[in-house]
């Protein structure tokens, strides 16, 4: 594994399972110091804190709701007692409600675009402040979704926070490059996590599915943490505003029969 966050830190949000964890261990594994926050699932957080500890490098788990801009600002503060500053930071906690849209209610659609947009948003700006104190740049990635750009019928709040995601991108991009400081998303496809936990359990829907992904097969956490990898590295240096789609080719797949 190439070395190419060593002496790096960085803050991840839910990174107690599915892409979050993969990123932390990824991350890590290339030689960064990596604080992650979890929602509810302490277990996991803590599971995954002890195993990048066990390869030598530093981690922290807090818990945390990003979807309380208050909360999420007291992460990054947490982050940055725990392990000195943080230089990357990874948008990932996220959730999905389904419902036909005449039947979203307002709790729902608070919770997502909350968690989803909103979280994003406030920590990204106390990241930048924080590295506007320590005087240098840093790298901020968020994991969107193809729901950034391709329609998904019953998860309408879904994707206007993914929407979202992709504009605030494009316009921190420009707004945050005097500061050195690069934004990046991953537009993740059909990644195999509990949050496709109903779909994995389906095969008809599974294999419906598959016969959309040009590659034939689900993507796996670490086939998005390995580009979130580039993305936090020196390698992607000249690389801000766009969005890396992880997909196996789902998002363009059109074929005549
Ligand atoms: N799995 C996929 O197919 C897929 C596809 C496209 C995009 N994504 C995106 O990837 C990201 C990670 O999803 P996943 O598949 O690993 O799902 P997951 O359900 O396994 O994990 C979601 C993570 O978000 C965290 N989280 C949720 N609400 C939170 C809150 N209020 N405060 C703090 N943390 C919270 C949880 O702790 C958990 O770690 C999400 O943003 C999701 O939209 C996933």
């Amino acid at each position: 594994m190439a070395n190419r966050l060593e002496g790096k830190v960085a803050a991840v949000t839910g990174g107690d399972q599915g892409i979050g964890r993969a990123i932390v261990e990824r991350l890590a594994a290339e030689g960064a110091d990596v604080a992650l926050c979890y929602r509810s699932n302490k277990a996991g957080a803590d599971e995954v804190a002890a195993a990048v500890q066990k390869t030598g490098r530093k981690a922290a788990a807090v818990q945390c709701d990003v979807g309380k801009v208050a909360e999420g600002q007291r992460f990054v503060d947490e982050a940055v007692r725990l392990l000195g500053r943080i230089d990357i930071l990874v948008n990932n906690a996220g959730l999905e409600r389904r419902a036909d849209f005449w039947d979203v209610t307002e709790p729902d659609y608070d919770a997502v675009l909350d968690v989803n947009l909103k979280g994003p948003f406030f920590l990204t700006q106390a990241f930048v402040k924080h590295r506007m104190q320590a005087k240098s740049g840093g790298k901020v990635i968020n994991i969107s979704s193809v729901h950034e750009e391709l329609p998904f019928p019953h998860f309408a709040s879904y994707c206007a926070s993914k929407g979202g995601i992709k504009m605030l991108t494009r316009n921190l991009s420009i707004e945050l490059a005097p500061l050195g400081i690069t934004i990046n998303s991953i537009a993740p496809g059909a990644i195999e996590t509990p949050i496709n936990k109903k779909l994995l359990n389906d095969p008809v829907k599974l294999k419906s599915l598959l016969e959309n992904i040009p590659l034939k097969r689900l993507g796996k956490p670490e086939d998005v943490a390995s580009v979130a990898a580039f993305l936090a590295s020196s390698d992607a240096d000249y690389v801000t505003g766009t969005t890396y789609f992880v997909d196996g080719g789902l998002t363009w797949n059109y074929e005549e029969q």
